[in-house]
């Protein structure tokens, strides 16, 4: 069987109806396409309600499915448990929970407002989502949660610690779901991308051509991701961000955290330095 035709097959056990968050930018975007290639209907969840209004529009253009737009910042108090009563009339079969930031810098210079931000959106949003449209899901008895992890999810990572832990938290919580919903019909997968090309990296105060890293499409990212649902708990594309996750098992837990630190300071951007870090070189000197 065609892979396209696997997924398509896969996605229809779920039901007829994604919500996705971060819909209209990066991978959440192709998340949203592909999905809909694939003949998912879409609730797409992000704050720029004009790009999600122009994009479901595209939508229903180029594939014969539907598309309904929740503009919500989902920072904003009990956002998520409203967004599940909007919903009470759709069966979302499948939710991807991609919407997220980052904040690199050093810890101590970012601000507490800013760290707090990022809680709620990376760990606090996707915990209550998944709590919500997972006890709908098990008692239908079918239904998917993708969770967005990262790379950094797998080691602490200096000038982006609570990102990475963010992210860290999401695993788990993903691995963990992925065995005790199984049982109930629900599919749940972690997907933990390395570097992506989206607006995401592209406005970090570090030059990634400096990492010695490659740089995966959307699109890749994504399709791995949908043929890896069902099938397995974690996901990460790409060899080398494999390597990074695996080798980590077999050394002591300093040595790639110090290995991240290092790598992050020779790339980070010098001009920004001043905005970010408390002196010229991470470490202090
Ligand atoms: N790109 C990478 O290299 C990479 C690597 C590993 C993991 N990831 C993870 O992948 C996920 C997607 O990132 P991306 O690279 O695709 O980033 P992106 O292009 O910046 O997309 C972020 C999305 O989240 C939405 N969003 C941001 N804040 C929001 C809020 N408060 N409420 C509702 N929606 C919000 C944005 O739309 P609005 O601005 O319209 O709200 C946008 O659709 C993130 O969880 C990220 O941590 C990315």
């Amino acid at each position: 069987m065609k892979a396209s035709n696997h997924i398509m097959n896969n996605l229809k056990r779920y039901g007829s109806w994604a919500l996705v968050t971060g819909a209209n930018s990066g991978i959440g975007l192709e998340f949203v396409r592909q999905l809909a290639s694939h003949g998912m209907n879409l609730v797409l969840v992000a704050r720029r309600g004009d790009v999600l209004a122009a994009l479901a529009q595209e939508l229903t253009r180029e594939f014969t499915v539907e598309a309904k737009t929740i503009s919500r910042d989902l920072l904003e108090e009990d956002a998520v448990e409203k967004l599940f009563q909007a919903l009470s009339g759709i069966e979302i079969g499948l939710v991807v929970m991609s919407a997220g930031m980052e904040a690199t810098g050093h810890f101590t210079k970012l601000s507490v407002g800013r760290h707090i931000q990022l809680a709620r959106l990376n760990i606090d949003v996707p915990m209550r989502m998944a709590r919500l449209f997972g006890e709908a899901m098990v008692t239908r008895r079918r239904g998917a949660l993708i969770f967005v992890s990262s790379l950094f999810g797998y080691q602490g990572v200096p000038i982006a610690a609570n990102y990475a832990a963010s992210k860290a938290y999401i695993l788990s919580l993903g691995e963990a779901l992925n065995v005790e919903l199984k049982p109930y019909g629900v599919d749940v997968l972690v997907l933990a991308p390395g570097l992506t090309d989206t607006p995401m990296p592209a406005q970090m105060p570090i030059n990634m051509k400096k990492m010695p890293v490659t740089t995966s499409t959307p699109k890749a990212v994504v399709r791995v991701a949908l043929r890896s649902l069902g099938k397995k708990a974690t996901v990460i594309p790409g060899f080398i961000n494999k390597f990074y996750a695996w080798e980590n098992r077999l050394i002591p837990r300093s040595w790639p955290v110090k290995l991240f630190g290092f790598l992050i300071n020779n790339a980070f951007d010098k001009t920004r330095r001043d905005e970010f870090l408390h002196t010229k070189h991470f470490f202090g000197k």
